[in-house]
């Protein structure tokens, strides 16, 4: 999968407060959980950044498991061998392990944001990519849904770098160096104003590292409706976006920050979406 060149957005687009509403229809009347819309989002986006690695794509002449299984970093490898498996061989569904050139670190914050990308860590992990979660949040302050993808991988015994009393620069600063993708997942639809401490400090981090960077459903910073770049805001490499775009998003301003824009289907149905998007914004 290559991404081209950015194109022009074509089909539905959900404010701050619309999107508040078509999650809110989904799950009071249509009985669709948050945590299955969050698996949809994250699980997604995984998939986007292991098409993009060419991780679907056939291997005629790939490494042996036991190569791929070396280059694991060492909390999988022992993980798996705590579980006796001997290799992760994913869906069975074409999908194989590519070593992607180093972890995938994934930033959290506290809100739904942040539980779409706990639901990356889980399946990034499954498919044997090595990984690092970062959260800057107390557990006991995430949203339900993050609180529940949290307490799954806790209990899959996947650890978790909590940040409860700040930004800790040090300790991420050799993360990001090792980095092959950063996950922006600090900030998303509920956010409002200027990235607060300790976010502000650690988008800077994020940004000056020089990584590419995928933001969870927009960039952290950006206003979802107005596009306006707060100080400072993720510039993101791939922006993927659920169930539709956001106004913000498309903003020509907004470009440097959104990068590549993927919209992903989180299995909302269009009458939903359409009810959502008769709503006056407000
Ligand atoms: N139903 C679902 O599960 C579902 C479906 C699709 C997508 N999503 C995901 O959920 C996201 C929306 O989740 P959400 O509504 O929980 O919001 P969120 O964007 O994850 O962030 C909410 C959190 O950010 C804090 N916050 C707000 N403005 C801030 C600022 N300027 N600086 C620092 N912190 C700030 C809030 O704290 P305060 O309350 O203290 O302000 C709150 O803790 C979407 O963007 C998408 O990624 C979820």
């Amino acid at each position: 999968m290559s991404l081209g060149a950015p194109g022009k957005q074509r089909g539905p687009i959900l404010t701050r407060e619309q999107s508040r509403l078509l999650d809110r229809f989904a799950m009071e009347q249509y009985g669709m959980s948050g945590l299955v819309l969050m698996e949809n989002a994250g699980r997604g986006a995984v998939d986007v950044l292991c098409r993009l690695e060419g991780c679907f794509s056939p291997a005629p002449s790939g490494p042996s498991e036991a190569t791929q299984a070396a280059a694991f970093e060492p909390t999988t490898r022992s993980l798996l061998s705590a579980a006796g498996q001997k290799s992760l061989m994913t869906h069975g569904l074409g999908i194989r392990h590519r070593d992607f050139g180093g972890p995938v670190v994934i930033c959290c914050g506290r809100g739904n944001n942040a539980g779409d990308g706990l639901v990356m860590a889980r399946h990034l992990w499954l498919r044997g990519h090595p990984i690092r979660v970062f959260l800057w949040s107390r557990p006991e302050e995430l949203s339900p849904d993050a609180a529940a993808n949290y307490a799954i991988l806790q209990k899959a015994g996947f650890p978790i770098e909590c940040f409860p009393s700040g930004h800790e620069p040090e300790r991420l600063a050799p993360a990001l160096a090792e980095a092959s993708w950063v996950v922006d997942a600090l900030l998303g639809t509920g956010a409002r104003g200027e990235p607060r401490p300790p976010f502000d400090a650690v988008i800077r981090q994020i940004n000056s590292a020089g990584k590419p960077i995928l933001a969870v459903d927009l960039p952290s910073g950006l206003d979802c409706d107005t596009g306006q770049a707060g100080q400072p805001t993720i510039q993101a490499t791939l922006t993927c976006s659920f169930a539709a775009a956001k106004p913000g998003l498309l903003r020509p301003e907004a470009q440097p920050y959104v990068g590549h824009l993927v919209i992903l289907d989180i299995g909302t149905p269009p009458t939903l979406l359409h009810q959502a998007l008769s709503k006056a914004d407000g």
